[in-house]
């Protein structure tokens, strides 16, 4: 499957700051309406696209220890979900801001399994899921990388539920889950570990 070119992503977007920080709240039902391309799009640049080049370093738009870049951003489709995506899982490439193909086929009951069955994930029409590969982050920081490592998966995400608020999304962080039934939903790599689930989805109408 050819990888897919997403949406420029916005940089001026009408909502302040302060306004989708005084909006944000964990937010758990959905519409069945399908997410825009273009929604996909902001969310996933928000969790880990690129903003400017450092000493030759491609930086992200969240921060990173030692600029290591550990985590890595996935979007799982439910079926009908996204308007523009088959179901399944893609995996967001931060420097072609671009998806490609992790796993064909839908994944969603999987993934609301291992989610310890919760309605929000069952209910989302896609969610973000967070991982990270460790090791680069322990490499440069033998004692502190775990740490940093749950730090920056915190970073990414509050910035993916900004989004949400600022188009008014509807979204909720989720990291109750089976650690060993979420690796075998997703299929991930073994050097990659899923750490946060974020649902995202337009808000019922008869909200
Ligand atoms: C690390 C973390 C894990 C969470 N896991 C879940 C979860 O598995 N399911 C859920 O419905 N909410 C989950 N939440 C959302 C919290 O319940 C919510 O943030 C809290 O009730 C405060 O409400 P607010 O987000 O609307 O301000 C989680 C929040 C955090 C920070």
């Amino acid at each position: 499957m050819a990888p897919i070119d997403l949406p420029d992503p916005g940089t001026h977007g009408s909502t302040s700051v302060e306004r989708a920080i005084a909006t944000r709240a964990s937010r758990r039902s959905f519409a069945r309406t399908p997410l825009e391309l273009a929604d996909v799009a902001q969310l996933l640049w928000a969790a880990q696209g690129l903003t400017h080049v450092r000493d030759g370093v491609e930086m992200r738009t969240a921060p990173s220890a030692g600029a290591t870049y550990p985590l890595v951003a996935f979007l799982e489709v439910a079926p009908d979900g996204c308007a523009a995506l088959e179901a399944g899982l893609y995996r967001y490439d931060p420097r072609k801001h671009r998806l490609e193909f992790e796993r064909e086929g839908p994944i969603h009951d999987d993934l609301t399994e291992a989610a310890l069955g919760q309605d929000v994930v069952r209910a989302a029409p896609a969610t973000v899921v967070l991982a990270a590969d460790a090791d680069r982050t322990r490499r440069q920081y033998p004692d502190h990388g775990d740490r940093y490592v749950h730090m920056e998966a915190g970073h990414a995400a509050q910035n993916v539920l900004l989004v949400c608020a600022s188009r008014e999304l509807h979204g909720c962080p989720v990291g109750a889950f089976d650690d060993a039934d979420l690796s075998a939903a997703l299929g991930l790599p073994e050097r990659l570990e899923a750490l946060y689930l974020l649902p995202c989805g337009r808000p019922p109408a008869d909200r």
